[in-house]
């Protein structure tokens, strides 16, 4: 099984990444952790051209195609191999946040940001995503309340997140099989309940 997780930055979605990867491991079952933009030696280097602070002059494209490479090698290197070997792989973001972010809050064309999605990953769709919905405004909040240093991503303009926030709304509608839209103002306990609910729910299913 293949479980993503999107949503804004600062919606939750690490926190409850974590938290159903150790309720797997708990239950002996096997659990791969992973996050995105990263997750390999070349996939963390790409990370760390995409969030350099310095790289202001970076067009949308550009990002697009450093993600999707980051991504490429995740999946050959990481993902298949794990979910041949019966993993349940949790991945911390995947291509949605491409066509929330580079996609729509970039302007980019989507019929061709669809198409590279599907080129970079070999057409590995998640079988479950889980979309942390949290509003631009909360999730501003929060980031305001935390005191971790901002990345280049991160310092982009409220009006840029109410695009993406828009875009990742559309994209749930139009994907509504896989993703399962999740109240991120909840506690964070409800949250992960109502999480390993629908997964074992979906687990059953597949059996
Ligand atoms: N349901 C919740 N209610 C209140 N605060 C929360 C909730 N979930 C997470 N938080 C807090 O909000 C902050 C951001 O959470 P987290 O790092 O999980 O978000 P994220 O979506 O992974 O963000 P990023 O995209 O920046 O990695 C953290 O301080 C976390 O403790
Ligand atoms: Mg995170």
């Amino acid at each position: 099984m293949f479980i993503t997780f999107e949503g804004l930055d600062f919606s939750g979605k690490s926190t409850q990444a974590k938290l159903l990867h150790e309720y797997f491991l708990e239950k002996k079952k096997k659990s791969i952790l992973l996050r995105e933009p990263g997750g390999t030696k070349i996939s963390e280097k790409i990370r760390n051209i995409l969030l350099d602070k310095e790289h202001l002059e970076m067009f949308p494209l550009t990002e697009f195609f450093l993600f999707s490479a980051s991504r490429s090698q995740l999946v050959n290197e990481v993902i298949k191999p794990h979910l041949k070997n019966k993993y349940i792989v949790i991945c911390d973001r995947y291509y949605d946040s491409s066509s929330a972010y580079q996609g729509h809050g970039g302007n980019l064309e989507m019929k061709k940001v669809d198409i590279v999605n599907d080129f970079a990953t070999g057409g590995l769709v998640p079988d479950i995503s889980f979309l942390i919905d949290l509003s631009p405004k909360e999730a501003f909040s929060r980031a305001q309340n935390g005191n971790s240093v901002k990345d280049r991503i991160e310092n982009k303009k409220l009006s840029y997140y109410k695009k993406v926030y828009n875009g990742f709304l559309e994209i749930a509608n139009k994907n509504k099989k896989r993703f399962v839209v999740i109240d991120g103002s909840k506690p964070i306990e409800a949250i992960h309940l109502e999480i390993t609910g629908i997964v074992n729910k979906k687990i059953l299913i597949n059996k």
